[in-house]
């Protein structure tokens, strides 16, 4: 088999086969296939698509790239949750102590930020000290002891998902629906995961911005989860305008410990406390999802949610008196408000613009190099559809440039549009 034959293959519209996919992901991830022709081949998938059993095939490929976990020496069930990236979304912070003081352990692998899209991780650094390059070993026994580990992705899993992901995203390749659905499937599938809840956003701020995209790649990673013999359940969520009001490291740590302390802006806690509920059902934790809810708001109430948090920050050696007293967090040198220059409906907040903000302030990266700088971030102030005064407050900056924060301030004005006419709030869930 050659690899230049499989390239060929697939930008002449024909059908990969499992052998032909199998050794191209392999060679791929021994440095057999050089970057120049995976890049050729994921843009000939770009173009041209994949079968749902090439799709499949692509997936189980680059989860046998590497090792497979085996979790069930320590769980039942394994539960993963993946959203598929975007502005605001700080629910992993909040979902996983939550669903693990509700007793179903959850061990997740998470990511850095991409493009305007925020990461996990890079949230996660935010607490002084906290590890996020756990071993599996290190993995495997703190599932055991405590229920709760929020890591990196380890090297050993799916690497080739890794290589492949850090090409695409260079060679204008990320937006492919065989792609993205392979690439989050094949880290779950490696990870353990028996059962995935996946929240695809859609709109303004999602890699899939209409509704039929995000379907589609929804049903992509179902049919995969089904191939592979994997429950998977998803959430059709917006991402239109950012989740929650802040947007930038520390500033989305401090709203994800208000959901923990049972407050929080209303669409972030709804969307935390529909997600937990919906892995203690495919956890098997609870029958049905009321019950569930009922169980998620108990620990939020007496304090487990956010005990579980504290306990998690401790064994990966952070420090936890940052989540005790969030105001001890780094806090930008310039926090200026900006107020609204119109009266009117709020008709859009534009979250890809806002997230480009948050990244030109420091809080994301341009090359993969930059350091993050934590303190720096967004509070957007109102939802779509709220009616707003002229000399509102509209959105806070918090900034450590001057020079970048008037560029920021300009961003996020533009972000923003008005309406004469009242204007319909932006459903939180598609589905
Ligand atoms: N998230 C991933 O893990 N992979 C993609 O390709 C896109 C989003």
């Amino acid at each position: 088999m050659r690899s230049i034959d499989i390239i060929i293959k697939k930008r002449d519209k024909q059908e990969l086969s499992a052998e032909e996919i199998d050794f191209f992901i392999q060679g791929y991830t021994r440095g057999e296939i050089t970057d120049y022709q995976a890049s050729a081949w994921a843009m000939a998938v770009l173009l041209n698509g994949m079968t749902a059993r090439e799709t499949t095939d692509l997936t189980l490929s680059m989860a046998r790239s590497g090792q497979i976990l085996d979790l069930s020496d320590i769980v039942d069930i394994v539960v993963d949750k993946h959203s598929t990236g975007g502005v605001g979304d700080k629910t992993t912070l909040a979902i996983l102590p939550t669903v693990a003081a509700c007793g179903l352990p959850c061990g997740k692998m998470s990511g850095r930020g991409l493009g305007f899209s925020g990461g996990t991780l890079d949230k996660l650094e935010s607490i002084p000290g906290y590890r996020v390059n756990l071993s599996t070993e290190e993995f495997r026994k703190q599932l055991k002891e405590i229920g709760i580990v929020l890591t990196g992705q380890s090297l050993d899993l799916a690497p080739a998902d890794g290589k492949l992901y850090s090409l695409r995203d260079v060679t204008g390749t990320v937006q492919s629906i065989p792609l993205i659905a392979s690439s989050i499937m094949s880290k779950k599938i490696a990870g353990g995961a028996n059962a995935i809840l996946l929240d695809v956003k859609t709109g303004l701020g999602a890699f899939m911005q209409t509704l039929a995209e995000a379907r589609e790649l929804a049903d992509t990673m179902v049919a995969i989860g089904q191939l592979a013999g994997r429950k998977v359940h998803i959430m059709l969520s917006d991402m239109s305008q950012p989740l929650g009001f802040a947007v930038g490291n520390v500033l989305e740590v401090k709203e994800a410990l208000d959901v923990l302390h049972g407050g929080g802006p209303t669409d972030f806690r709804i969307h935390c406390i529909a997600a937990c509920a919906d892995m203690l059902v495919l956890g098997g934790r609870t029958p049905d999802l009321p019950s569930a809810r009922e169980m998620v708001h108990k620990v939020i109430e007496d304090g487990s949610a956010f005990n579980k948090f504290i306990e998690l920050v401790k064994a990966q050696g952070g420090d936890a008196s940052y989540i005790e007293q969030p105001e001890k967090m780094a806090q930008a040198r310039y926090v200026e408000i900006t107020n609204s220059p119109h009266t009117g409906y709020l008709s859009q907040v534009h979250a890809r613009l806002i997230g480009e903000a948050s990244v030109d302030l420091g809080g994301g990266r341009i090359k993969k190099s930059d350091p993050i700088d934590h303190a720096v971030g967004i509070e957007v102030l109102h939802k779509v559809g709220e009616k707003i005064q002229i000399g509102e407050p509209l959105f806070v900056v918090h900034a450590n440039d001057p020079q970048k924060l008037r560029q920021a301030r300009e961003t996020i004005l533009a972000a923003h549009s008005f309406s004469e006419n009242p204007v319909e709030p932006l459903p939180l869930f598609y589905q």
